[in-house]
């Protein structure tokens, strides 16, 4: 169940804050098209806010931009008190190794490092990260490369390395997608249980399901937010029968 999204929270500073984006890309047919066209979005600490709209409607578009990925024609980013759209190059650079990690729409794995070197980029695997391999029947293939193993197993490991970077903004494109029903009510009960423990998820899914486990759900069309609202009260991830 859905409601309109109450008044802005008193003292509560959002963990991320963007302000009638705009994004047009000069390529492509037609040649000049409007992909954000003033997209205002606002996501407290430690809440899981999911993203869905048709596809071409600016889902990644938007993310890439929120995460500084891509640069916005105009308005504004703040993530965490930092404002994205104000970097300098160097400054996005560092604000994206050390404060956001993104899961990939097409999982960006590093196609001549295994899947252990790939969630290790950063960094060893932490031992949660590691368990979640495990969990996640993940152990068998970590040595593998990325063209040996299934596109879900790719995504998992995607989704490993950005929760090895123990970031406060994880960015998810389509974080389940390749996966099977039972998989993917795994990863969303993680990232319900990193959202707990104070990260902030900001999500793109086709799946309608996923938004019963959101804090907040945002729907675009035509690089507009046609609908925002907060979900009173989420149900447990491990709850969905998929
Ligand atoms: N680099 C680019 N150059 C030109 N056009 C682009 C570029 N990136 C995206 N677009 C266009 O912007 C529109 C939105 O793309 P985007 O990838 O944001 O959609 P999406 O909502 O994520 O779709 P999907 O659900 O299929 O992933 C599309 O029409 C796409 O062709
Ligand atoms: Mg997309």
């Amino acid at each position: 169940m859905s409601v309109e999204p109450s008044a802005p929270a008193g003292s509560r500073r959002p963990a991320l804050h963007a302000e009638a984006l705009r994004k047009t890309f000069f390529a492509g047919t037609p040649r000049e098209f409007a992909v954000l066209r003033g997209v205002s979005l606002t996501v407290e600490r430690g809440r899981i806010c999911t993203i869905l709209g048709p596809s071409g409607s600016g889902k990644t578009t938007l993310l890439r931009c929120l995460s500084g990925l891509e640069p916005v024609d105009s308005g504004t980013v703040e993530v965490g008190g930092t404002k994205v759209h104000a970097l300098s190059p160097r400054q996005t650079q560092r604000f994206r190794r050390e404060d956001t990690a993104f899961v990939f729409q097409e999982y960006n794995l590093i196609s001549d490092l295994t899947l252990r070197e790939n969630v290790e980029l950063d960094r060893p695997m932490a031992p949660r990260p590691a368990e979640l391999a495990a969990r996640w029947r993940l152990e068998h293939v970590l040595d593998h490369f990325p063209d040996q193993c299934s596109g879900g197993q790719q995504q998992k490991a995607a989704i490993l390395r950005a929760l090895n970077r123990d970031v406060d903004v994880l960015f998810c494109d389509e974080p389940t997608g390749a996966l099977d029903g039972t998989s993917a009510g795994e990863v969303l009960c993680v990232l319900q249980e990193v959202s707990a423990n104070g990260v902030t998820v900001v999500m793109i899914t086709h799946n309608e399901m996923v938004t019963e486990i959101s804090d907040r759900v945002v729907r675009l069309h035509d690089g507009e937010v046609v609908s925002d609202t907060v979900v009173p009260d989420p149900r447990p991830a491990g709850e969905l029968e998929w």
